[in-house]
């Protein structure tokens, strides 16, 4: 049966508190390479609605060189509210991820979050990411010195495993837990799998049933049913979004009751991220970055494609933003669910 609309308002709305310290509500903007920036961040947190943010992942060993403010992904803007941000970091040495979670623990973020799920062969080459699912031994010691190493929240992310197997996940999901992690976000797919084939969300809840610390669901949640459908199925403590959040980054503040979208939100938000990607980046990464968000907007549209290819030839920000607006003056149909098949 399905869940009534106020009951998934309330859900979402309900604090959660994780180590000792309160999260104000359980929809969670998931890590995004290249997309979760701190200039993305800016205008998801101008629409609210949402419990923490995590950040875009960063290579551990980058991390002590950073200064907060270069612009690579340990990066920031002066007056964001690291107390709700989750610092994603990626790497395969125990030591060099507990001293990167010892700078995020000073620097003030909320928590840190460990990425065991990229499975991009560049991440994985370096036995990074889910290829460190292959060697539950080794994750669990990177679990266990970054806990040692930080007091704040330890999260950390991961995959099915690399056979479809939910026993796998179950088993990984309680060294996570022995080895000091506070709460676990779930991607219920095979390492393998570049997000063809549909999650298995059933293994959502035999992560959930197999431990004591909250579980966050994560993949394929396109809209507000599915949200329903994944919080009831599987009993998850919270839900992360990934591009669901880049096709409409005011979902948090819809779905949580705290924003009514304007009927010219996708145009107003489209081109208040061109003003703030430049702001923080260099003209042509600031481009380079909208274009990966552009893949994921133009899935919203009836015509994305042709958004999207007029964009593909937009040479800097002032093209882009002249074509966003020939765009929208012809009233784009929206899809009620976007067309992530699309974009990839
Ligand atoms: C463009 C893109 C970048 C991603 N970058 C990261 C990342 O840096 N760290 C990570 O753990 N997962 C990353 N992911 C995976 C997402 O966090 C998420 O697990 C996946 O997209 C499934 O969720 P969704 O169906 O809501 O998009 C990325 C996914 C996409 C599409």
């Amino acid at each position: 049966m399905p869940m009534p609309s106020d009951t998934l308002t309330t859900f979402l709305r309900r604090p959660l508190t994780v180590r000792g310290r309160q999260i104000p509500g359980r929809l969670f903007l998931a890590p995004l390479s290249k997309l979760g920036n701190t200039a993305f961040r800016e205008l998801v947190a101008g629409y609210g609605g949402y419990g923490l943010l995590f950040s875009e992942m960063c290579w551990a060993r980058s991390v002590p060189c950073g200064n907060g403010h270069d612009q690579g992904g340990f990066m920031w803007r002066s007056g964001e509210n690291l107390q709700e941000l989750v610092c994603q970091i990626f790497g395969n040495d125990p030591a060099a991820m507990a001293r990167a979670a010892a700078i995020i623990e000073k620097e003030g973020f909320f928590g840190v979050d460990i990425n065991f799920g990229c499975s991009v062969a560049a991440v994985c080459k370096k036995q990074c990411g889910a290829a460190l699912l292959r060697v539950p031994d080794k994750a669990a010691a990177i679990v266990a010195a970054v806990r040692e190493a930080v007091d704040i929240p330890v999260f950390v992310k991961f995959r099915t495993g690399w056979e479809d197997r939910p026993e796998a996940a179950v088993a990984m999901a309680r060294r996570f837990e022995a080895a000091g992690a506070d709460a676990l976000t779930f991607h219920p797919r095979v390492a393998p799998d570049r997000r063809t084939r549909p999650p298995k969300w059933a293994y959502i809840a035999d992560v959930k049933s197999a431990v004591d610390i909250p579980v966050f669901g994560n993949g394929d949640v396109f809209d507000r049913a599915d949200c329903e459908r994944m919080v009831q199925t599987t009993g998850c403590d919270g839900v992360a979004l990934g591009r669901l959040a880049l096709a409409k980054p005011w979902i948090f503040g819809e779905w949580t009751g705290t924003l009514t979208p304007a009927p010219d939100i996708y145009r107003t938000g489209a081109q208040k991220l061109t003003r703030l990607l430049e702001r923080y980046y260099h003209p042509e990464t600031a481009r380079r970055r909208f274009m990966r968000f552009a893949a994921y907007f133009s899935a919203n549209f009836q015509f994305g494609h042709t958004l999207y290819a007029r964009l593909t030839r937009a040479r800097d920000m002032d093209a882009i933003r002249a074509a966003l607006d020939r765009f929208f003056d012809i009233a784009p149909e929206l899809l009620q669910r976007p067309n992530m098949n699309h974009f990839r």
